[in-house]
């Protein structure tokens, strides 16, 4: 095993261009030496529409590279492995990043390792954990992806069960979708946390600035009371419902007062939050998980940290909740570069020209 290895990141599997260096030691500790994001504006289409993210990936992702090698105060020559995901995500996204990355490991002669998106999730919290305790139980939430995995083996030989997933929507794409309800921007998730906490812009105009009642409305929470054999799967299309019809019956969104959104921001995260905790925390107690995991973009949202690390602290006393570091929750290349720094350290590389994306790919494979 090599003493260490100097990691190039490369992430584009949605809307961020992600590009990042990264040292990993052989104790599997690291430095995060940059990490770039070019993000970009999708407000308008109030979603991301696949074929013009990976034109403002191609437009941007030479530049970020440049960006993060220079502010990493190294070049492409230093550079011992180049991480790039390829699977799961938009397939003219991920393309982007590949074909660069190709270009890079054809060009300099570097070796180059195809990485798993929600593998880096998960491997977002190493950067500050480098000995976690296994048995780990991880939520993975995402825009695109729901789930509850179950993670043995041991540091660098992680394996990955899938316990449950969502049947319809993921939990960030219900943020995103009830945020356009609200007349919120896109991402949603962030938007909703905001308007939850801090009140918003009521029919009259002018700020509401009182926070939002999370128990103002009674949304469903699914698949929560369901058989044994739903224990870990969700559904979030039918709480979408519930907020579309309770904003129809106050009477359009035009006709609600700033207490009056507030009140639904926070009741459907509520809603949401409480899905995730009571589904993650009864599956580390039943796997009597020594750590909690929380991966993926909606790990940004305070209210479900602080509800699953309190919900911890009463059913699953024995295991740690750990969460990524700040500017890590959402997609980055450093996550891409972490994930791959076991076998950059073993020199176990991908055939350049055998690397393709993959739109879906499940994280137990
Ligand atoms: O992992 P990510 O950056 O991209 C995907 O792989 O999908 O996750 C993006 C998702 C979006 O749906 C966004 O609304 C959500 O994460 N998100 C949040 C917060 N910040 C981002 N959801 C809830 N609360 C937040 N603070
Ligand atoms: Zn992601």
């Amino acid at each position: 095993m090599n003493k260490s290895a100097l990691i190039l990141g490369i992430e584009s599997s949605c809307d961020d261009t992600g590009i990042a260096v990264v040292e990993a030691r052989a104790d599997l500790s690291y430095s995060i030496l940059s990490n770039c994001i070019a993000s970009q504006d999708h407000r308008a289409t109030q979603g991301v529409v696949p074929e013009v993210a990976a034109r403002h990936h191609a437009s941007n992702i030479h530049d970020t590279i440049s960006k993060a090698l220079s502010e990493a105060g190294v070049s492409m020559a230093d550079i011992d492995a180049i991480a790039v995901t390829t699977t799961p995500g938009l397939i003219a996204c991920l393309q982007v990043g590949i074909e660069a990355a190709k270009a890079l490991a054809l060009s300099h002669n570097t070796p180059l390792i195809g990485v798993h998106h929600m593998k880096a999730h998960i491997a977002s919290t190493f950067a500050e954990h480098p000995n976690i305790a296994f048995p780990a139980i991880v939520l993975l939430a995402s825009g695109g992806h729901t789930m509850i995995v179950r993670m043995t083996g041991e540091r660098g030989r992680e394996q990955y069960e899938i316990l449950g997933q969502t049947r319809d929507d993921a939990a960030g794409e219900a943020f995103d979708k009830i945020a356009v309800m609200l007349g919120l921007n896109y991402p949603g998730g962030p938007e909703i946390a905001r308007l939850a906490a801090e009140g918003g812009e009521g029919s009259q105009g002018g700020r509401g600035g009182a926070s939002g009642n999370p128990k103002a409305f009674d949304f469903p929470r699914p698949m929560l009371h369901g058989d044994e054999s739903t224990a870990y799967e969700f559904s979030f299309a039918g709480l979408k419902t519930a907020v579309l019809y309770t904003i129809r019956d106050l009477g359009g969104i035009a006709a609600l007062s700033a207490q009056q959104k507030a009140d639904v921001a926070a009741s459907a995260q509520a809603a949401i939050v409480e899905v995730l905790v009571r589904k993650t925390v009864k599956a580390a107690k039943e796997y009597d998980a020594k750590t909690v995991i929380i991966g993926g973009g909606v790990s940004a949202n305070v209210e479900l940290r602080e509800t699953m690390q309190s919900m911890l602290e009463v059913t699953a006393p024995n295991a740690t909740l750990i969460v990524p570091s700040p500017g890590l929750f959402t997609d980055n290349g450093a996550m891409i570069a972490i994930a791959a720094s076991a076998q950059a350290l073993q020199g176990e590389w991908s055939d350049p020209f055998a690397l393709r994306a993959v739109a879906r790919t499940p994280i137990s494979e």
